[in-house]
């Protein structure tokens, strides 16, 4: 620990060990090797283009660098866990492996745009794989929502049996938070898309650099505009752990509705035994597990994007060492998402729905109260009057223990003369569903419509 910093000329004592430790982000931040090493390469090459370093020194640079990504690949190169960070590390090794020329490699740089750089580079990969993920997972609901289109189940308000839905309108809702979730993504993406390098420390650099050229290399849209912004923004940083936040609730709510459909209660789900785990005592449990520790888990995201707020809202411009504390808080959240995601989406795929139980629990509650009511209603009468009259019948059915279909017509009639033998058909769970085929309703045409504008808005097939 105790080796020579290449800032140790201007001190005369060393640092302390403790300072060494506390100081070091090499334990978490080694994972952007990859872009370190990709802005380092770009930066080399444009130094050579703009005749502030030579093309040899260039040329052995990147060769240098070339070796060191392929090294650490394949585990033949360790990261020094005494390097004060993966920007030192790399930088290090290639001065131990190629001299001099590794000594030009920082020119017109500061570690403040390099770490900058990194970490977008990290943003924007890791989100397009969580994007894919979010499609792949877009399949699945897709999948399930094709399958049920006609099954019944009751849908719910403050957990009480409201109006028949069916699965497939139930499941399309997630489609459609997990939709917004991917634009939100892409929303992400842009703000991340600009390239700080030639920002320098704060104040960016009397050298020439070409920041267009490198921002081309590196694949980025544009350049960041103001030096003491672009090295002390991580905004970008904040988007995304918020973004992640919200794809942790969506799955989080779809887990608690997974948790009790399993549920004895419910049994409206069985999951695959394979998405399931036994207790250590009970011989009988099947355990939703995953579904619970995704929900668990959207604790880690929410307090990942309270850190971020924190650790940000009292930083004068511009980079301040608090900076260091963005990412192992972005990086939590980066892969808690991508690893609830990869055991949520093959359970909801390979679940089965329970049709005859989904049905049996929506023909209770008097789910087809408001239908009733609407009977009266398009026979002429008030809706708040004819919502009165059935009120009182549900009152008299809780009594007598009736359902609406076991009323017999002379009750009906009893309790207004409009009514008449077709009030059988009108409260029909299936009528009730179909008659929804509103843009947006359950009805099956109305949801299969749903099911072609997502997959066209998505651009799947
Ligand atoms: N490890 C540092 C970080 O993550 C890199 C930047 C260090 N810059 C500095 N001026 N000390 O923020």
């Amino acid at each position: 620990m105790t080796k020579n910093k290449v800032w140790q000329g201007r001190f005369t004592g060393k640092s302390a060990q403790e300072v060494d430790v506390f100081n070091s982000s090499i334990s978490f931040d080694y994972v952007l090797f990859e872009e370190d090493i990709a802005g380092s390469i770009a930066h080399a090459k444009m130094l050579a283009k703009q005749a502030i370093i030579s093309e040899e020194d260039t040329a052995s640079i990147v060769d240098g660098l070339q070796e060191i990504l392929m090294d650490l690949k394949n585990g033949t190169l360790a990261f020094d866990p005494d390097a004060e960070d993966i920007h030192m590390f790399v930088e290090s090794v290639l001065t131990e492996r190629i001299g001099e020329p590794a000594k030009r490699l920082h020119t017109g740089r500061s570690r403040n745009d390099q770490v900058a750089l990194d970490l977008r580079l990290y943003v924007k990969k890791q989100l397009t794989e969580i994007s894919q993920q979010l499609l792949d997972f877009e399949e699945v609901l897709i999948s399930q929502a094709e399958q049920h289109l006609e099954t019944i189940m009751p849908g719910y308000t403050h957990l009480q049996i409201a109006q028949p839905v069916t699965f497939a309108h139930h499941v399309m809702a997630y489609a459609q938070m997990i939709k917004r979730d991917i634009k939100r993504i892409e929303e992400v993406m842009e703000h991340t898309d600009s390239m700080p390098l030639g920002n320098g420390a704060l104040a960016g650099t009397t050298y020439p650099l070409d920041r267009q050229f490198v921002a081309e290399e590196l694949g980025f849209g544009s350049v960041t505009e103001n030096s003491l912004d672009g090295v002390s923004d991580r905004d970008f940083v904040i988007d995304a752990a918020y973004a992640l936040s919200m794809i942790m609730m969506h799955l989080s709510r779809l887990s608690e509705e997974v948790i009790l459909w399993c549920s004895q209660a419910f049994q409206f789900v069985e999951l695959d035994d394979a998405f399931a785990t036994g207790s250590s005592i009970m011989p009988q449990k099947k355990n939703p597990d995953v579904a619970e520790l995704v929900r668990g888990k959207t604790g880690r995201a929410y307090g990942n994007l309270q850190t971020l707020l924190t650790v940000m809202k009292g930083t004068p411009l511009a980079y301040n060492k608090d900076m260091q504390e963005d990412k192992e808080a972005l990086f939590d959240s980066l892969s808690t998402v991508k690893l609830a995601l990869s055991a949520m989406i093959p359970m909801v795929d390979t679940m089965t729905a329970n049709k005859e139980r989904m049905r049996e629990a929506a023909s209770k509650g008097f789910i087809n109260a408001t239908d009733c009511a609407d009977y009266l209603t398009k026979k002429g009468v008030p809706f708040r009057e004819a919502y009165g009259v059935i009120g009182q019948l549900v009152q008299t059915c809780i009594e007598k223990d009736l359902t609406l279909e076991e009323v017999s017509i002379e009750m009906y009639q009893s309790l207004h003369d409009l009514f008449d033998e077709d009030i059988y058909e009108a409260i029909k769970l299936e009528n009730c569903v179909t008659k929804r085929s509103i843009q947006g309703g359950p009805a099956p045409e109305a949801v299969q419509e749903q099911i072609v504008n997502l997959k066209n808005q998505l651009g799947l097939s």
